[in-house]
């Protein structure tokens, strides 16, 4: 695997891939990476002949009082991880490397209408730091196609707006979200878990799989499905629940019956952990 750290090298070697006729897939990450920043990569190699990973803790997406400081920077497993994974090329950048002049001057603005709610709601300017730092990747990668985790639900919807609205001519991958034998979507977060904790969390996935079921059998009093999901998450022992959603997956804003797509998205916490998961689905056909 080619490590670079430096944004010619890694052009200069993405134009010779290119040059063979080689397609170009890419995934980009903040590091710490577990089975399912993993399986992102397996969706890469997939469709594309190269797969070039990055590894960057973006200042711009954290707001003052969140943990950049904190995030965890795990540089030497990860490449281990990618080296096995069979990932062609990672990139490393410092800070300096992609904010050269300090302070960004050009913000990439996200869309409103997607980035007003949910978790755009309880962190404001977030999705603008990710649309501004997705955006100077795929300037450097130039990937054919990128994946993103259907995890972050919001996040692959603002990005796929993003790619639309500004004509990148890059495919945006949504991978299903990779989930432990009891049904906990993976996530860096899990491992600040207690035991017991850790016991509570599968809960997550079984209530919102309640409010599918509910769903799929016609029931269409949305906002009472999200209350009793509320409900069933602080029985289950969740500390705090921040929001259960029922959404349309195009919009992100309240589904009505009207809507055949749909997204049922839950945060909610066991103790300072704040835990995320989805479950799309499609009235008429198939659901993940
Ligand atoms: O999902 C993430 O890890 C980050 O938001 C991303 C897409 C790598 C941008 O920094």
């Amino acid at each position: 695997m080619i490590e670079v750290n430096q944004i010619q090298a890694l052009r200069q070697q993405v134009l010779a891939w290119r040059r063979a006729g080689d397609r170009i897939g890419f995934v980009p990450t903040m590091g710490n990476l577990h089975a399912g920043h993993l399986s992102l990569v397996d969706q890469a190699k997939k469709v594309s002949d190269k797969v070039v990973v990055s590894i960057f803790v973006n200042p711009l997406q954290f707001g003052p009082e969140e943990d950049f400081d904190r995030y965890p920077r795990t540089q030497e497993a990860d490449c281990r991880k990618l080296v096995e994974a069979g990932v062609d090329m990672v990139f490393l950048p410092s800070v300096s490397e992609m904010y050269p002049s300090g302070q960004v001057q050009t913000l990439v603005k996200a869309p409103d209408m997607l980035t007003t709610v949910l978790e755009g709601a309880q962190r404001p300017g977030h999705f603008d730091g990710v649309t501004t730092v997705v955006s100077k990747l795929f300037n450097i990668v130039q990937p054919d196609v990128a994946v993103f985790g259907q995890k972050d639900f919001q996040q692959w919807r603002v990005i796929q707006q993003m790619a639309a609205d500004l004509s990148m001519p890059i495919e945006i991958i949504r991978a299903p979200i990779e989930r432990d034998r009891d049904g906990l979507a993976l996530s860096s977060r899990n491992q600040y878990l207690t035991a017991e904790q850790r016991q509570v969390a599968p809960k997550l996935f079984v209530t919102l799989q309640d409010v599918k079921a509910a769903v799929l059998s016609g029931n269409t009093a949305y906002s009472q499905l999200e209350s009793a999901a509320v409900q069933q998450l602080l029985e289950s022992g969740f500390d705090r629940v921040d929001y259960v959603k029922i959404v349309s997956q195009q919009q992100l804003s309240p589904a009505g019956p009207e809507d055949a797509k749909l997204v049922i998205l839950a945060v909610a916490r066991l103790g300072a952990t704040r835990l995320l998961d989805n479950i799309a689905l499609t009235l008429t056909g198939e659901n993940t």
